[in-house]
Protein backbone atom coordinates (compact mmCIF):
# COMPACT_ATOMS: atom_id res chain seq x y z
CA UNK A 1 0.00 0.00 0.00
CA UNK A 2 1.26 3.52 -0.84
CA UNK A 3 0.21 6.59 0.96
CA UNK A 4 -0.14 10.41 -0.11
CA UNK A 5 2.53 12.14 2.78
CA UNK A 6 5.88 11.95 2.90
CA UNK A 7 8.38 13.95 5.59
CA UNK A 8 11.52 16.70 5.00
CA UNK A 9 13.72 18.24 6.80
CA UNK A 10 15.30 21.05 5.16
CA UNK A 11 18.98 20.46 7.22
CA UNK A 12 21.51 23.09 8.63
CA UNK A 13 23.24 24.09 6.16
CA UNK A 14 20.07 25.34 4.26
CA UNK A 15 19.05 27.50 6.72
CA UNK A 16 22.77 29.03 7.05
CA UNK A 17 22.99 29.79 3.76
CA UNK A 18 19.28 31.28 3.78
CA UNK A 19 18.03 28.75 1.13
CA UNK A 20 14.97 28.10 3.61
CA UNK A 21 12.47 29.96 1.31
CA UNK A 22 13.87 29.02 -2.29
CA UNK A 23 13.86 25.17 -1.19
CA UNK A 24 10.04 25.63 0.23
CA UNK A 25 8.85 27.57 -2.60
CA UNK A 26 10.38 24.60 -4.90
CA UNK A 27 8.34 22.03 -3.24
CA UNK A 28 4.52 23.71 -2.98
CA UNK A 29 5.70 24.88 -6.85
CA UNK A 30 6.27 21.06 -7.69
CA UNK A 31 2.94 20.06 -5.87
CA UNK A 32 3.26 19.19 -2.47
CA UNK A 33 1.08 20.29 -0.05
CA UNK A 34 1.93 21.11 3.39
CA UNK A 35 0.46 19.37 5.85
CA UNK A 36 2.75 20.32 9.21
CA UNK A 37 5.96 22.29 9.27
CA UNK A 38 8.27 23.70 12.03
CA UNK A 39 11.81 24.84 12.93
CA UNK A 40 13.38 22.72 15.65
CA UNK A 41 17.07 22.17 17.02
CA UNK A 42 17.48 18.28 17.54
CA UNK A 43 19.79 17.45 20.16
CA UNK A 44 22.09 14.84 19.78
CA UNK A 45 19.61 12.14 21.07
CA UNK A 46 17.36 13.12 18.48
CA UNK A 47 19.93 12.73 15.75
CA UNK A 48 21.40 9.69 16.72
CA UNK A 49 17.50 7.99 17.34
CA UNK A 50 16.38 10.00 13.71
CA UNK A 51 19.06 8.74 11.93
CA UNK A 52 19.40 4.83 14.31
CA UNK A 53 19.43 3.19 10.81
CA UNK A 54 23.18 4.80 10.04
CA UNK A 55 24.80 3.81 13.25
CA UNK A 56 27.09 1.67 12.55
CA UNK A 57 28.40 3.69 9.41
CA UNK A 58 31.32 5.34 9.29
CA UNK A 59 30.19 8.45 8.45
CA UNK A 60 27.90 8.33 11.64
CA UNK A 61 29.03 11.05 13.78
CA UNK A 62 29.66 13.76 10.94
CA UNK A 63 26.00 13.32 10.29
CA UNK A 64 24.80 13.77 13.85
CA UNK A 65 27.08 16.45 14.23
CA UNK A 66 25.81 18.15 11.08
CA UNK A 67 22.11 17.85 11.92
CA UNK A 68 22.54 19.53 15.36
CA UNK A 69 24.54 22.22 14.52
CA UNK A 70 21.74 24.32 14.13
CA UNK A 71 17.90 24.44 13.67
CA UNK A 72 16.39 22.19 10.70
CA UNK A 73 12.57 23.11 9.06
CA UNK A 74 11.03 19.91 9.40
CA UNK A 75 7.51 18.99 7.84
CA UNK A 76 5.28 16.92 6.42
CA UNK A 77 4.29 16.95 2.62
CA UNK A 78 1.14 15.71 0.48
CA UNK A 79 0.96 14.53 -2.88
CA UNK A 80 0.01 11.44 -4.84
CA UNK A 81 2.93 9.13 -4.81
CA UNK A 82 4.90 11.83 -2.68
CA UNK A 83 7.25 9.28 -1.38
CA UNK A 84 8.84 8.87 -4.61
CA UNK A 85 8.42 11.96 -6.17
CA UNK A 86 9.77 14.14 -3.52
CA UNK A 87 13.22 11.82 -4.21
CA UNK A 88 13.11 12.23 -7.42
CA UNK A 89 12.74 16.08 -6.62
CA UNK A 90 15.85 16.13 -3.94
CA UNK A 91 18.25 13.86 -6.30
CA UNK A 92 20.60 11.80 -5.70
CA UNK A 93 22.52 11.79 -1.88
CA UNK A 94 25.51 13.03 -3.68
CA UNK A 95 25.21 16.44 -5.17
CA UNK A 96 27.72 15.44 -7.70
CA UNK A 97 25.06 12.86 -9.06
CA UNK A 98 22.14 14.87 -8.62
CA UNK A 99 19.86 16.02 -11.85
CA UNK A 100 19.88 19.26 -13.27
CA UNK A 101 17.51 20.85 -11.20
CA UNK A 102 16.87 18.53 -8.56
CA UNK A 103 17.23 21.07 -4.43
CA UNK A 104 20.79 19.14 -3.89
CA UNK A 105 21.82 19.58 -7.60
CA UNK A 106 21.18 23.30 -6.58
CA UNK A 107 21.37 23.67 -3.36
CA UNK A 108 23.89 20.96 -1.62
CA UNK A 109 27.58 21.44 -1.12
CA UNK A 110 28.43 17.62 -1.10
CA UNK A 111 27.61 14.14 0.19
CA UNK A 112 27.70 14.98 3.96
CA UNK A 113 26.00 17.85 3.56
CA UNK A 114 23.19 17.85 1.01
CA UNK A 115 20.28 20.13 1.82
CA UNK A 116 17.43 18.45 2.56
CA UNK A 117 15.93 14.73 3.83
CA UNK A 118 13.47 12.83 2.48
CA UNK A 119 11.47 9.56 3.60
CA UNK A 120 13.02 6.30 1.82
CA UNK A 121 9.21 4.76 2.09
CA UNK A 122 6.11 5.23 3.10
CA UNK A 123 6.47 3.05 6.46
CA UNK A 124 9.53 5.60 7.39
CA UNK A 125 7.59 8.46 6.70
CA UNK A 126 5.03 7.93 9.32
CA UNK A 127 7.63 7.23 11.80
CA UNK A 128 9.42 10.10 11.20
CA UNK A 129 6.44 12.46 10.62
CA UNK A 130 5.69 11.00 14.16
CA UNK A 131 8.89 11.28 15.48
CA UNK A 132 8.21 15.65 14.84
CA UNK A 133 4.78 16.32 15.26
CA UNK A 134 1.55 15.32 17.29
CA UNK A 135 -1.46 14.63 15.68
CA UNK A 136 -2.47 18.13 16.85
CA UNK A 137 0.37 19.97 14.82
CA UNK A 138 -1.17 18.05 10.98
CA UNK A 139 -3.21 19.86 8.80
P1 LIG B 1 18.40 11.39 3.78
O1 LIG B 1 18.07 10.14 4.56
O2 LIG B 1 18.96 12.49 4.63
O3 LIG B 1 17.23 11.84 2.95
O4 LIG B 1 19.54 11.05 2.71
P2 LIG B 1 19.59 9.81 1.72
O5 LIG B 1 18.44 8.89 1.96
O6 LIG B 1 19.75 10.35 0.34
O7 LIG B 1 20.96 9.13 2.13
P3 LIG B 1 21.22 8.08 3.31
O8 LIG B 1 21.98 6.96 2.72
O9 LIG B 1 19.95 7.79 4.06
O10 LIG B 1 22.21 8.90 4.24
C1 LIG B 1 21.73 9.79 5.23
C2 LIG B 1 22.58 11.03 5.26
O11 LIG B 1 23.87 10.72 5.76
C3 LIG B 1 24.82 11.59 5.17
N1 LIG B 1 25.81 10.80 4.45
N2 LIG B 1 27.09 11.09 4.47
N3 LIG B 1 29.90 11.06 4.03
C4 LIG B 1 29.12 10.13 3.47
O12 LIG B 1 29.59 9.25 2.77
C5 LIG B 1 27.69 10.17 3.71
N4 LIG B 1 26.82 9.31 3.23
C6 LIG B 1 25.61 9.72 3.71
C7 LIG B 1 24.09 12.50 4.20
O13 LIG B 1 23.71 13.70 4.91
C8 LIG B 1 22.87 11.66 3.89
O14 LIG B 1 21.82 12.44 3.41
MG1 LIG C 1 17.91 8.19 3.87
Amino acid sequence: MTTNRTFTMLKPDSLEKGNTGAILEKINASGFRIVAMKMTHMTKRDAEAFYAVHSERPFFGELVEYMTRGPVVAAILEKDNAVEDFRVLIGATNPADAAEGTIRKLYAASIGENAVHGSDSDENAAIEGAFHFSGREMF
